[in-house]
């Protein structure tokens, strides 16, 4: 029987929760034995030091509120050797920490060990931005675990950095076989069943920065939040005729402020991929805000919105920060300016529809995309295009996601745009 193991890296997002019930769920149809890996990367480094036999099933039941010690009864019923995730309330130093997941990263989940996930926001198997797993000794360990527990297809469901690193390790992956058995760490036999290592990516961020996709798991719930916080603060700024400087997050990618400046209005935007042209740029800015709010005033607009992007800079890369357009906005046009960082509760929450419906479906084609992986076949990554579940090549999708990276630095503008969205270049 294949078994799967599936993680969450990065900063959490809406939907990833989804996206392992998903994966899970599909994969227990397909016949596999399915494991979830706790915190990420650093989980699957850590492995797991604690053997099954010293865990007590009953023990973990005791620990959980009652409609968990359901899931997990039946759960243990169905499976025997299942453990279970969610031990009760508390918070995620007491849950990573709890008595039946000490020592534990890799876990035999079931099909009722992910009910009800699909409306809990960040994610629950816990996440990381795993420093260890970045060294080759750290992957020397992570694919060391992995065959230990039998494990031969990974999915990965995080952003461009997470994706990143699968695609380092799915590259790495034939030449830590070989160390591992050359240093006698696994038999000949275990070198040759896993010589080959499936591995798909499933796109989890808020910021919407993978190419090669139109949407990430958790953009569009981070955009109502932005929407949601814009509108609250429109009625705000229009009761006092102010100017607001609202941050999103995003960070390098301009997304989340170019499309929140769309659905929520605004006066002016900065985001990564193109800076204002001006020079300098304040005054490129002066010109259109003072046009849309300083003479607008006296017809009755009596608000100013500016968004700007974590990630923005100016046409020589120098940061733009909140608090200086607000000087600029304050001192040059004499606007009552006040600045909002909305942080991280665009990050966290339920999802909206849209982030239950896509990793729905992208966790479905993850499983088969690792069911007809072959080692002649690409690894993939799971996207999304006009509307349309798609798989592309994970190396290709990162590849061109730092390319986006390059185009800034070379403050080539119309490239990084194109190379975002050809639509928005346009
Ligand atoms: O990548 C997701 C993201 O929320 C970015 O938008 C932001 O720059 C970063 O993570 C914040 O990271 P942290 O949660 O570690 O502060």
């Amino acid at each position: 029987r294949m078994r799967l193991a599936v993680l969450t890296s990065g900063g959490d997002s809406a939907g990833m929760n989804a996206a392992v019930r998903a994966v899970v769920k599909a994969g227990i149809v397909k016949g596999w034995e399915t494991y979830v890996v706790r915190e990420g990367y650093e989980g699957l480094v850590r492995g797991n030091s604690v053997k099954i036999s010293q865990h007590s099933p009953t023990k973990s039941v005791t620990t959980v509120p009652k409609s968990v010690q359901h899931n997990a009864l039946v759960h243990n019923l169905r499976f025997g050797d299942g453990e279970l995730l969610r031990s009760g309330e508390g918070d995620a130093a007491e849950r990573s920490g709890g008595k039946n997941l000490k020592g534990r990263y890799i876990i035999r989940v079931g099909w009722d060990d992910v009910r009800g996930w699909m409306g809990e926001g960040g994610t629950l198997i816990g996440t990381a931005r795993s420093a260890a797993f970045r060294t080759p000794e750290g992957r020397l360990t992570a694919a060391h675990n992995l065959i230990k527990e039998g494990i031969d297809a990974l999915c990965v469901c995080g952003g461009d950095g997470s994706l990143t690193g699968a695609d380092v390790f799915r590259a790495e992956w034939p030449s830590l076989v070989d160390q591992l058995r050359t240093k006698g760490e696994i038999t000949e036999a275990q070198a040759t069943a896993y010589a080959h290592l499936k591995i798909v990516g499933l796109v989890g961020s808020i910021d919407n920065d993978m190419c090669m996709t139109d949407m990430t798991i958790g953009a569009p719930t981070a955009l109502q939040r932005i929407c949601e916080a814009i509108d609250n603060i429109n009625s705000t700024a229009s009761s006092h005729s102010r100017a607001f400087v609202v941050e999103v997050m995003g960070r390098h990618c301009g997304w989340l402020a170019l499309v929140a400046g769309v659905s929520a209005g605004a006066d002016f935007i900065f985001i990564p991929e193109r800076p204002p042209l001006g020079d300098p740029w304040e005054d490129e800015m002066c010109d259109a805000i003072g046009l849309a709010s300083c003479s607008h005033r006296k017809e009755g607009k009596r608000k100013t919105i500016v968004i700007v992007a974590e990630g923005a800079h100016d046409a020589a890369l120098k940061p733009i920060k909140a608090e200086y357009i607000k000087t600029v906005l304050t001192e040059r046009l004499g606007l009552d300016t006040r600045v909002t960082q909305l942080g991280h509760v665009q990050r966290g929450g339920r999802p909206c529809a849209w982030d239950r419906i896509l990793p729905t479906l992208q966790g479905v084609e993850a499983i088969k995309a690792l069911m007809e992986s072959t080692p002649e076949t690409p690894s993939y990554m799971i996207g999304i295009n006009q509307n349309k579940v798609i798989r592309v090549s994970l190396q290709e999708a990162v590849k061109m996601t730092k390319a986006v990276t390059t185009a800034i630095e070379a403050r080539d503008w119309d490239k990084a745009m194109s190379l975002r969205d050809p639509e928005f270049a346009e």
